[in-house]
C-alpha cells in the first residue's frame, strides 16, 4: 500500500551511498511515493534551504528494511549514480527502484528515460574518477607531516563529482609505501601506509606549490612528446581542459602543440638518424674467441679505445657505426656503468648523451655530482639494434654478447681503479657482479666483488623513461636514493663512507 505522507531525508554527506541504499529500503518497504521524499545532504548549500529536523526520518532499522528484490544491474548503478553531482540523483535512483519493484517489464527495457538518465550519470562518475586516477600528482613535502600521519606527498585535484572516497583505495594500492593525502574542494583523504581516512575538503593553498622534481616532470614530458603522433581531438577528449590547471604538465601543451607542426617537419626531413656510415656486411657467424686485442691488457685508456674499435669477438660491432668507450678522468673515484650504447651514442661516439643521459644528468646535477668527476662507461661497447624501417631499434644484448665484451670492461676497471662501480641495470649489474641480478630486490645496497670494488645496484634511467608516468616521481626520488648513497665516493677516497 502507498503511503502519501511526505517525508524528508537527510544524508550525512554527497557521497552518502550507504545513508541512502538504507534510506530507500526502508521507505520503500514502507510504501513511501517518490514525489513524496526530499532528499537532502547535511551541509549542502541547497539542502539547507529545506532543512527538516533529521529526527524526521529515524535512522535505518533492520526490522522495517524489508528485504527487496531488486536487480543486482540497479545496485551497482547505484553505487556509481549515487555520486553524481546532480542534486536530482537520489530521486530519481529512488524512483528508478520504486517502478522496478512494480514494473516487470523494466529490467528488460534499457531504453526506459529513467534507466537511460541513471545509467549515463554512471557513465560519467566512472570517466570522473578513471580521470582522477590519471591526473593527480603528488608534490613532496618538506618535512613529513607531525599530524601522527607522516604524510610526505601532497597532490590537489578537482574532480566533477563525489568521488574522492570511491577513488582513494586505488592510490591506497598504487602508493602503497608512501604515506599521502589527496585534497579536494569538498573532501579530503590521506593514507599512511596502512589506512585510508577521509576528513573535510581543503584549498588549493594548502597543498605545496611546484618544486624540483616537477622542473624534472616537466623536462621529462617535454623529451616524450613526439609532435608526431600529436592527436589534439584526442588528446582534448583523453584530457579534458577542465584538468589543465592542475596538471603541470599543461603549462607546456600550448608552446609544444603550437611548435608540432614546425617540429614534425623537421624531423621528416632530417629522417631517422642513419649511421654516418655503415661497416661492410662481413660474417656474422665469427666465434667468441676470435679476439686477438685481449690477450694483451692495453696499457693506457688510448690503446683501450684503439682495441675495443677492433673487436668483432660477437656480431654486434660490425653493424655499429663506432664502439662507444667509457668517457672520464682516469683517476675517477666512482665508476657508472650502463648497458649499451644507444642511437645517439653509437652515432656521436659518447656514453649516455641520449634520452637516458640526459634523466642521468638530472640526477647527478640534483645529487651534486658533477659528470666531470665521473667515469662513464656501459657493459657493452657497441650499439645493438633492429632496423625498424628507417628506425633502429635499441635491442638487448643476449647474454653470450654481453659475456665477449667483458674484457673491456674489466681493462677499463684496471686502468681507473674506482673506489666504487654503480650498475645502472641488470646487464651491468651482471657484468659487474658476474651472476645475474634481480635489480628490484638488490637495489640500493653495497655490494663487494672479490678483487674489492663495491657495487651498488640500481634502475637503468631508461626503466624510467618507460615507466608509466604517474609512477615516475616516486620512482625517481627512489632512484635518487640510491645514486645518492655513492655520491661521497665523489669526495675524497678518505671521506668514503659505507
Ligand atoms: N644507455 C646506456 O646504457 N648507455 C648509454 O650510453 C646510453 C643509454
Amino acid at each position: 500500500m502507498a503511503d502519501s505522507s511526505a517525508r524528508t531525508v537527510q544524508l550525512v554527506g554527497e557521497d552518502d551511498v550507504p545513508g541512502f541504499r538504507a534510506a530507500a529500503r526502508r521507505l520503500l518497504a514502507q510504501g513511501v511515493e517518490p514525489g513524496r521524499i526530499s532528499w537532502h545532504v547535511a551541509g549542502a548549500a541547497e539542502g539547507d534551504l529545506f532543512a527538516h529536523s533529521p529526527a524526521e526520518e529515524p535512522p535505518p532499522d533492520a526490522a522495517n528494511s524489508a528485504v527487496l528484490k531488486l536487480p543486482a544491474f540497479f545496485v551497482s548503478l547505484c553505487n556509481r549514480t549515487a555520486l553524481h553531482a546532480d542534486p536530482s540523483r537520489f530521486g530519481l535512483l529512488y524512483r528508478l527502484a520504486w517502478r522496478l519493484l512494480r514494473e516487470p517489464g523494466l529490467r528488460h527495457d534499457p531504453l526506459d528515460p529513467d534507466r537511460m538518465q541513471a545509467e549515463q550519470m554512471a557513465r560519467v562518475v566512472r570517466r570522473d574518477m578513471h580521470k582522477m586516477t590519471a591526473f593527480v600528482r603528488f608534490r613532496p613535502l618538506a618535512a613529513p607531516t607531525d599530524d601522527g600521519w607522516g604524510v610526505t606527498h601532497v597532490a590537489w585535484f578537482e574532480p566533477g563529482h563525489h568521488i574522492v572516497e570511491a577513488t582513494a583505495p586505488f592510490f591506497a594500492r598504487r602508493f602503497a609505501q608512501m604515506p599521502w593525502a589527496i585534497l579536494t574542494p569538498e573532501r579530503s583523504a590521506r593514507w599512511n601506509g596502512q589506512q585510508l581516512a577521509f576528513g573535510p575538503g581543503a584549498q588549493k593553498s594548502d597543498a605545496p606549490p611546484a618544486d624540483a622534481n616537477e622542473r624534472l616532470w616537466l623536462t621529462y614530458y617535454e623529451n616524450i612528446f613526439n609532435p608526431a603522433r600529436l592527436k589534439l581531438a584526442m588528446m582534448h577528449k583523453e584530457m579534458p581542459r577542465r584538468y589543465w590547471k592542475n596538471l603541470p604538465e599543461a603549462v607546456l601543451i600550448q608552446p609544444l602543440t603550437a611548435l608540432s607542426a614546425q617540429r614534425s617537419g623537421q624531423m621528416v626531413e632530417q629522417g631517422a638518424s642513419e649511421p654516418a656510415h655503415r661497416r661492410p656486411a662481413a660474417s656474422i657467424a665469427l666465434r667468441l674467441d676470435q679476439r686477438p686485442e685481449v690477450v694483451e691488457a692495453p696499457g693506457t685508456l688510448a690503446a683501450l679505445r684503439q682495441a675495443t674499435e677492433r673487436c668483432r669477438a660477437c656480431p654486434i660491432g660490425q653493424f655499429a657505426t663506432q664502439a662507444v668507450h667509457g668517457e672520464g678522468p682516469v683517476d675517477a673515484q666512482l665508476m657508472l656503468v650502463g648497458e649499451q650504447p644507444g642511437d645517439q651514442e653509437d652515432l656521436r661516439g659518447r656514453p649516455f648523451i641520449g634520452p637516458a643521459g640526459q634523466l642521468l644528468d638530472r640526477a647527478l646535477a640534483q645529487l651534486g655530482l658533477p659528470r666531470a668527476a665521473l667515469y662513464l662507461t656501459n657493459a657493452v661497447k657497441h650499439f645493438k639494434f633492429e632496423p625498424r624501417g628507417k628506425r633502429r631499434i635499441h635491442k638487448t644484448a643476449a647474454q653470450q654478447e654481453a659475456a665477449a665484451c667483458l674484457d673491456w670492461l674489466d681493462h677499463e676497471i684496471a686502468l681507473v681503479r674506482p673506489a666504487a662501480a654503480v650498475a645502472l641495470g641488470s646487464t651491468a649489474a651482471r657484468a659487474l657482479l658476474g651472476r645475474p641480478v634481480a635489480v628490484a630486490s638488490e637495489r640500493g645496497q653495497w655490494l663487494m666483488r672479490d678483487d674489492g670494488l663495491r657495487v651498488l645496484v640500481t634502475l637503468h634511467p631508461a626503466a624510467l623513461l618507460r615507466m608509466d608516468s604517474r609512477d615516475f616521481d616516486a620512482a625517481f626520488s627512489a632512484w635518487l636514493d640510491d645514486l645518492g648513497k655513492a655520491a661521497n665516493f665523489n669526495i675524497s677516497p678518505a671521506a668514503q663512507d659505507l
